[in-house]
């Protein structure tokens, strides 16, 4: 576990212990989901299952994920696991996992702009994540955090005697690695320039 704070807002960074297995369940399921194109739906041109809001039945990576978020996170962030859901549905009665999140499929010339998780459909989410799944850092697009200060412009000429003039800001992330942080925080994907295919999985944790 990493803590790093980001403007002052807590993020978390874990790693997922069976990368190769769950990378692997994931790249099957990007093939047999439907990915949309999310140029109009977001301001991105990436593709993505958002879209359909099928349930993904990933089941290895969904017992990872559970294990991170409501056996670690939960206890790092001192917030108890009985206060926080992956379920993206309201209904505390119901049984089924409903998940909120999506794969994110980047090829050549991909992004997506800044943005938050807010007000998503009818509820906020308590927390957002993105896990790499398929990312070179070297050679693919980066995720960074977007400054929701007005100290990039103000400070323009100082932005780089202190990082938090900066008008973005990049943790160092490798694939299999999860980032966890508060939804209202802004963020967006760089330019993908390199001729592989970049994949996550982004989603919420709700109360
Ligand atoms: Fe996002």
């Amino acid at each position: 576990m990493e803590e790093i704070q980001v403007w002052g807002f807590p993020t978390f960074k874990y790693k997922f212990e069976n990368q190769r297995k769950i990378r692997e369940e994931i790249l099957q399921n990007a093939n047999k989901q439907t990915l949309d194109d999310m140029s109009e739906d977001w301001n991105a041109s990436c593709k993505s299952t958002a879209a359909s809001r099928e349930i993904i039945t990933m089941p290895n990576f969904h017992k990872e994920l559970k294990n991170i978020i409501y056996e670690k996170f939960s206890k790092d962030i001192n917030i108890p696991s009985s206060k926080m859901t992956l379920k993206g549905c309201s209904n505390e009665s119901c049984t089924e996992e409903c998940p909120d999140y999506w794969i994110n499929v980047y090829t050549k010339n991909d992004h997506q702009d800044v943005h938050y998780h807010m007000n998503e459909g009818d509820k906020t989410p308590l927390f957002s994540f993105a896990y790499f799944v398929k990312y070179d850092p070297e050679k693919d697009a980066q995720f960074y955090f977007y400054n929701p200060s007005p100290a990039p412009n103000m400070y323009e000429e100082f932005t780089g005697i202190r990082p938090a003039f900066k008008e973005r800001m990049k943790l160092d992330i490798s694939e299999g690695e999860i980032i966890i942080f508060p939804p209202f925080m802004l963020h967006g994907v760089d330019k993908h320039l390199s001729d592989n295919t970049r994949i996550t999985v982004a989603g919420n944790i709700y109360r």
